[in-house]
């Protein structure tokens, strides 16, 4: 029986800073899905954010955040976030992680949406994630051993409702047992469930469906947000094209000539994400086509290399055609500021976790911010418990439906139906109608078989459904618009809804 201290599930920047974190007598067991560094993570372009510009403030990066939020974000983690940014940027400095700098040798700060100051920092021009991920991965202890292309298909959970490890398969199919008293969901959000995404292709909600099954509380899921920009060539969304290049003077403009962000917010090209996908979005409703106009930035390929070769790529040169595509996840899995779900001794981080941090709508670059200090915080709790308890044996399964006679669907059904009826615009109708298509699957039944037995494509689709499942029902269940919840039934916001938040909670029936 393989077993740990400490099981971590993910390997992005969260997953990353914990592992690091933890102090060297505890075995730390780090379990992903495809490759170490494959993950949203390390494609992160514009940057982190944090206060330490000279006229810069912790107070005015959380004002900034809670007006991205719409208001609905919890204050104390906003609080927590923006104040300990400054010192989480001096460590990483401390460790040689390689920023950006000005002539006279200062970190560069750039700009992005919804800030009220030049407070990103940034490194290798676009390649932020890349090099915080490279920076921690180098920084790992022999504590720490790291399981590629595994993927946790189930949370082993005991009478007494405790998280006591999980199951696995690896790439040759066989199944595995890991016991540990900490089990910690740092998977990412769920980009993939859209047809037009920014995200990693390993990035399907897992954690967040296998959280929910295990009885975990799961919150805020309506709001998803939609980056403005992705690369749009011959009908798909391509990649990322970082708001940092608006930052540096981009403007969005469509095919008749007309910038798009005239007269539609006070902060125009920088207004937040929702309202500027929004704009993009309903432009090429009407039949437009909308383009980044970079001409202004002279040195553009020093300053983007990884948005140059990707224009390079697809065989764009000159004004960037774009469209928005799904970003980032806000809800997710509830945690507390320890990063404790209600399930004892299951643990969630990063996109995967909802701290409540971003509110509806997450306020550009505060992500990675948001991963490295929750996971330090998160390394801190674990490292100051008693001895938790453990199982010396995994428990029994109960499983009650056999696989004969259910079906799923595609990946690509489950994207574009997502994308068409809950993506940047939804209303009941859609949403129901989509409700429905899921619901033909008998999610139901397949959450009763024995997981072992699906491929690890049969399980990633289940997941996806699942996870799909809860944003379409949290989004049926706020009759308001919010960030990044846009419903036409109901396109403005209401008071009600500033105090109320949609959770779901799944009664573990054990497996
Ligand atoms: C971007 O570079 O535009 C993305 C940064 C973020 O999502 O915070």
């Amino acid at each position: 029986m393989r077993r740990a201290d400490v099981i971590i599930v993910g390997s992005g920047i969260a997953a990353l800073q914990i592992a690091v974190h933890l102090p060297r007598h505890l075995h730390v067991i780090v379990l992903t899905k495809s490759q170490t560094k494959k993950s949203n993570s390390s494609l992160a372009q514009g940057g982190i954010a944090a206060a330490i510009g000279d006229w810069d403030q912790p107070s005015v990066h959380y004002k900034d955040t809670m007006e991205a939020g719409r208001n609905v974000n919890n204050q104390m983690a906003v609080h927590r976030l923006t104040e300990e940014g400054p010192a989480i940027i001096r460590e990483l400095v401390n460790v040689q992680c390689q920023f950006d700098r000005d002539e006279n040798g200062n970190l560069q700060l750039g700009k992005e949406g919804a800030h009220s100051h030049s407070r990103i920092i940034h490194g290798g021009g676009d390649q932020t994630g890349r090099r915080i991920v490279d920076c921690l991965v180098g920084k790992l202890g022999p504590n720490v051993d790291i399981y590629e292309n595994e993927c946790v298909y189930e949370l082993h959970i005991e009478d007494d409702g405790r998280c006591y490890g999980i199951k696995s398969k690896t790439s040759n199919g066989a199944s595995h047992s890991l016991l540990a008293p900490y089990v910690i969901l740092s998977t990412g959000g769920c980009g993939q469930l859209y047809s037009f995404t920014s995200n990693a292709e390993e990035v399907t909600g897992d954690g967040i469906a296998l959280a929910y099954w295990a009885g975990a509380r799961v919150r805020d899921m309506e709001f998803v947000q939609f980056h403005p920009t992705l690369l749009f060539c011959n009908g798909e969304g391509k990649g990322l094209v970082s708001e940092a290049v608006r930052g540096e003077g981009a403007r969005l403009v469509d095919d008749a000539g007309n910038y798009l962000m005239d007269g539609v917010h006070p902060m125009g090209d920088l207004a937040p994400r929702h309202i500027v996908a929004q704009a993009i979005f309903s432009s090429i409703q009407n039949g437009r086509s909308v383009y980044l106009d970079i001409a202004s930035i002279s040195d553009f390929e020093k300053r983007f290399p990884t948005a140059a070769k990707l224009c390079q790529r697809n065989g764009v040169s000159g004004s960037i055609p774009v469209a928005p595509g799904c970003h980032f996840l806000m809800g997710g899995i509830e945690v507390d500021d320890r990063g404790r779900t209600n399930v004892p001794g299951l643990y969630a981080v990063g996109e995967a976790a909802c701290t409540g941090v971003h509110g509806a709508n997450r306020l550009a670059s505060n992500s990675l911010l948001e991963g490295l200090v929750y996971g330090k915080r998160l390394a801190k709790h674990i490292t100051e418990q008693a001895p938790a308890p453990f199982i010396d044996e995994p428990p029994n399964c109960h499983y009650y439906e056999d696989l004969s006679g259910l079906n799923l669907p595609t990946i690509e059904e489950i994207q574009c139906n997502m994308m068409d009826r809950a993506g940047i615009v939804r209303e009941e109708k859609s949403l129901l109608a989509q409700l429905k298509w899921i619901e033909s699957f008998e999610l139901e039944k397949w959450v009763r078989t024995d997981f072992s037995q699906l491929t690890k494509q049969q399980w990633s689709i289940l997941a996806m459904l699942q996870t799909s499942w809860l944003i379409i029902n949290a989004a049926l269940k706020r009759t308001e618009s919010r960030g990044g919840h846009f419903r036409s039934d109901f396109p403005y916001e209401s008071d009600e809804w500033q105090r109320k938040h949609t959770t779901e909670i799944r009664y573990s029936e054990k497996r």
